[in-house]
């Protein structure tokens, strides 16, 4: 079982990196291994046709999903959506039916806007999305910040063991006959008239 994460800042190893090295720590706990990748160097320099095909083959061995930005200007950063946005649209099928999870950093504000954003992606593709025990996000302007979210910190940790529970059920439900919901006929209507 394997988690795949993927960091939507423009720095590495900032903030958003950390909360999800506690989400991994907690999900190595559960026995579920994780792999975070940094997205946000290969969104906006050229390379993103190449970025997308590899997480693309990424997303067909992982089971479940944790999407983590910084909030820039009270919405995800442009570098997280410029993945998401390709990604869904070439990904959709080894995403689907996989439990997905969202996080975000910020200084201060706009937490929960950049949020709903991130949300919008795993909830268009019905994918179980996974909460913890407070809104995911954690706060501070570098890792050593972070770490002094107290708050913040249990959340991450809380999220990771919840993303294994899900996991671990959905294989629990395939080994015991449950099936995936079969598809509903959906007529694509425009809103012209
Ligand atoms: C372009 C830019 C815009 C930002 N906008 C906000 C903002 O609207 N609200 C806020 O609280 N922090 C804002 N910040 C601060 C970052 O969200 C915050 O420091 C975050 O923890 C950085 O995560 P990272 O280290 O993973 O990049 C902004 C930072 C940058 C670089």
């Amino acid at each position: 079982m394997k988690v795949l994460m993927l960091n939507g800042s423009w720095r590495e190893k900032g903030c958003t990196y950390t909360a999800l090295t506690i989400v991994a720590d907690a999900l190595k706990e559960e026995g579920v291994d994780s792999e975070i990748v940094f997205v946000g160097k290969d969104a906006v320099n050229g390379n993103i046709n190449e970025l997308i095909k590899s997480l693309k083959e990424k997303c067909a061995q992982s089971d479940g999903f944790v999407f983590g930005a910084p909030v820039y200007y009270a919405s995800p950063s442009g570098e997280i959506q410029v993945v998401l946005d390709r990604l869904f649209g070439a990904a959709g099928d080894e995403l689907r039916f996989k439990p997905a999870a969202v996080v975000t950093s910020a200084r201060r504000a706009g937490t929960t806007s950049t949020l709903d954003v991130l949300a919008k992606y795993p909830t268009i593709n019905q994918m179980p999305l996974v909460s913890s025990c407070y809104w995911p996000m954690v706060h501070g302007s570098a890792p050593e910040d972070v770490r002094k979210d107290e708050e913040g910190v249990a959340v991450m940790k809380t999220l990771g063991k919840n993303m294994a529970w899900l996991i671990k059920s959905i294989e629990a439900g395939k080994a015991a006959g449950v099936k995936q919901p079969e598809d509903v006929d959906k007529p694509q209507t425009n809103f012209i008239r």
